[in-house]
């Protein structure tokens, strides 16, 4: 396999188990990612973890890591100086249109492609963005200053009620839906969140799209794993991003 060679330059602790890891061109940086699109991670002797794309500057990747006790735990323990590699990007990232009102449902290690999202609406004509983190208390919810200084409307949700609305990021967005009009919610998180924003977009009648998990192996579209059940889709080449639209449509053998 060819990578990209990078160096890691920080690793910042911002939860329990979640780290900013930045890394630093050492050849040719890989071209440049849309929110929503993720690269193959290669930690020597470990193996290869696909990430979604958090900030991308000129020599420089950002990432957001959970531990999840597999590969992601070697990533979040990645010191300064070590060498890594990258490949990438793949798949398909979020859509983003002029005059739009945007909803943004983040669960955990799911927010990073769409603060990358945030990022890109900053500068497209007629986008309000309101950014909803959802975790279990007010120790878990990172990067908020970070989503607010890029112009995102920011609110949280603590399953304990630390911090925030208290309940799940899903009923939030439930309330939110209720009192004002979205042109387009997007998800990325735990499976079981996405379904549940998805049938918020069909009560609501709002465009849907989620980023969603399967294993990655190939990132290409040869090996067959990462096949989104029920739709023939594979993840890695259709997704990671689908929307409403192209999942039922594909359930139906549209
Ligand atoms: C396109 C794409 C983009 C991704 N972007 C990011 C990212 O930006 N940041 C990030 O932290 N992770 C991201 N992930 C998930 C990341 O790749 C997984 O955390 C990783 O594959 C888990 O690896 P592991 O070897 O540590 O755990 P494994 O050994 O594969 O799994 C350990 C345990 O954790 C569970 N588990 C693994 N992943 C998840 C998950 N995502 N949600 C809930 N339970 C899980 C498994 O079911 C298993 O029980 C992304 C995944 C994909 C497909
Ligand atoms: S990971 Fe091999 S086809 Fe998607």
């Amino acid at each position: 396999m060819w990578y990209h060679h990078y160096r890691v330059s920080s690793n910042t602790q911002l939860t329990s188990n979640i780290h900013r890891v930045v890394l630093e061109s050492t050849d040719t940086p890989i071209s440049k990612a849309k929110a929503g699109e993720f690269v193959m991670l290669y930690i020597p002797a470990v193996g290869e973890l696909p990430l979604s794309v958090f900030k991308q500057k000129e020599e420089e990747l950002h990432f957001v890591i959970e531990d999840y006790g597999g590969a992601s735990s070697r990533a979040v323990n990645l010191h300064k100086g070590e060498m890594v590699g990258v490949r990438g990007p793949y798949g398909r990232g979020f859509t983003l249109k002029q005059n739009t009102n945007y909803l943004l449902l983040a669960g955990g290690s799911g927010a990073p492609p769409l603060l990358k999202f945030v990022e890109e609406a900053q500068s497209t004509p007629g986008v309000s963005v309101t950014y909803l983190l959802g975790a279990r208390s007010a120790s878990e919810l990172f990067l908020l200053d970070e989503a607010r200084s890029m112009g995102a409307r920011v609110m949280v949700s603590t399953d304990d009620g630390s911090m925030g609305y208290k309940g799940l990021i899903t009923q939030l967005a439930e309330k939110l839906l209720s009192e004002a009009t979205y042109d387009a919610l997007y998800a990325c998180g735990p499976e079981q969140m996405l379904l549940a924003a998805m049938s918020l977009a069909k009560r609501f009648g709002v465009y849907f799209e989620g980023s969603f998990v399967r294993d990655v192996r190939c990132a290409v579209g040869v090996c067959g794993l990462c096949v989104m059940e029920g739709t023939g889709r594979l993840l890695c080449v259709d997704g990671p991003v689908f929307s409403l639209h192209e999942l039922e449509a594909a359930q139906h053998g549209g």
